[in-house]
């Protein structure tokens, strides 16, 4: 098939393009901060609009959070051809800090950068700019051809930022509406920020809060310190026992049905010639410091982790106060690998915890969302086929890659719906996604748009 005139008309429409994307990136739709739920409505009806402008059946679903927007466009009369869902998700991270941000987050522009243009505005990157770039592909071919090339579903998330909670239900009670041969999740990004990549490995999230608590209540620490026990102390010897001195997580039983890498994959990884010194020398280190036995990309793709995301309690205001507290608090997660039960490892953390506690102290915890992590069998042959697509569109041979954040469904497509998955996505490591000035290059958008046109042409047959 000639693609040209669809890959031309891409090109031709990419300033239009950019402008229905902007107009996305405008609305706040911050998923886990209940403030904005009425934003994050707004984003799913302008998906649905958008949707049915290129004639699918699209609505927006309600669920016990945000809604799910679901648009279906029937493939040829005759049935033939694939029936492949497209993934992505419409809600976005807070803007905290907003003082670090150069522009207001949610008054997006084009900016010339060192390194080109950038579309810079909160959910660029993660993920608006990457969903529009499936659906920007879906209108030119409609645009061109008259008609898209096969049954296709576009599947759109509004709560992917805090933890998927109404996923795993409307995936149950829409099992068959949502069952197609195979998924793609575009919300990744390239690799080393050059190489079309697809993602084999990804891992999966636990989150956990807790609360320590001594006296009841604030004391004077003149009056009481040294008799009275203080829960910081508690709490910082809790965390600090998280880790031993090589940097292997030390809570019993954490790495319980952690396997070693694949031969296959470790000479996949191997050939991508990682160079961790300019991973790290971007954000101003210099020393991996996950176990010490480990590669810099086994640290990210295939080992787990434990991080405290935050920490308060007692007087945190001007001066100083000689207060003894009541409580302190931390928020953790922890990145899993596949063969870790997330349900599981909470309790381990929890009985590691309850372990340490000393007289009068006690402990609350709060559960905060799990999902195990995704491991893709890359069997099917739109594994190929997009391989080969993204290959001819970046100039580059792609890579099958690790990916160390967490992307809740990608795991959820096998076990609910029995189907695979395919990620890939074109995001580049310094977009700066979940903090001040995130961005989006306007390469990663285009080229991303003609890939996505690669891909309906071969997995079209
Ligand atoms: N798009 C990211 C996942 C990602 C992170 C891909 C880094 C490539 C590189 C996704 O939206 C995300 O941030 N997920 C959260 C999941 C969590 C809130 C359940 C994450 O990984 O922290
Ligand atoms: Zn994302």
């Amino acid at each position: 098939m000639d693609l040209n005139p669809i890959l031309s008309r891409v090109d031709a429409d990419l300033p239009a393009a950019m402008d229905r994307l902007l107009e996305l990136l405008r609305i706040p739709s911050i998923s886990t901060d209940p403030a904005f739920a009425e934003d994050c409505a707004r984003a799913a009806d302008w998906l649905v609009a958008d949707l049915q402008s290129i004639g699918f059946a699209a609505s927006a679903r309600p669920t016990p959070g945000h809604p799910m927007v679901v648009a279906h466009y029937d493939g040829p009369p005759d049935n033939s051809g694939p029936h492949i869902l497209f993934y992505g998700h419409y809600d976005v991270q807070p803007v905290d800090p907003l003082d670090l941000w150069d522009r207001a987050p949610f008054d997006p522009a084009v900016e010339e950068t060192a390194k080109g243009p950038v579309i810079r505005g909160r959910g660029s990157a993660d993920d608006k700019g990457q969903l529009m770039t499936f659906i920007e592909a879906f209108r030119a071919w409609k645009a061109e051809k008259g008609s898209l090339p096969f049954k296709i579903t576009v599947f759109l998330e509004g709560e992917e930022e805090s933890g998927s909670p109404s996923l795993i239900p409307f995936m149950r009670d829409n099992a068959a509406e949502l069952r197609a041969d195979l998924a793609m999740i575009c919300d990744t990004g390239l690799f080393e920020s050059k190489v079309p990549a697809i993602v084999t490995m990804l891992r999966g999230l636990l989150g956990e809060e807790i609360t320590i608590h001594g006296p009841n209540k604030d004391l004077h620490s003149g009056m009481y310190g040294g008799a009275a026990i203080n829960p910081i102390r508690v709490l910082n010897k809790v965390l600090a026992s998280l880790h031993d001195e090589t940097g292997r997580i030390a809570i019993p039983g954490f790495y319980d049905g952690v396997r070693e890498l694949s031969d296959e994959m470790r000479s996949q990884w191997q050939s991508l010639a990682f160079d961790h010194a300019a991973f790290l020398g971007d954000v101003g280190l210099s020393v991996p410091a996950g176990e010490q036995d480990r590669t810099p990309l086994e640290m990210l793709w295939s080992r787990p982790t434990a991080e405290v995301n935050g920490i308060w309690g007692g007087y945190i205001g001007a001066g100083s106060k000689t207060v003894l507290p009541a409580e302190a608090h931390a928020k953790l997660t922890f990145r899993l690998v596949p063969g870790q039960d997330p349900l599981d490892l909470r309790e381990k953390f929890r009985a590691h915890v309850r372990a340490q506690l000393p007289a009068d102290v006690t402990v609350e915890f709060h559960a905060h969302g799990a999902s195990p992590a995704g491991e893709m069998t890359v069997d099917h042959p739109a594994f190929q086929a997009t391989r080969a697509a993204l290959s001819e569109e970046w100039g580059r041979p792609a890579a099958f890659v690790g990916c160390g954040g967490s992307i809740p469904i990608a795991g959820y497509f096998k076990t609910e719906l029995g189907m695979d998955a395919l990620l890939t996505g074109f995001g580049h490591d310094d977009d700066q996604i979940h903090s001040p000035n995130e961005k989006y290059a306007v390469e990663s958008f285009h080229k991303g748009i003609r890939s996505w046109v690669r891909v309906l042409a071969r997995l079209a047959g």
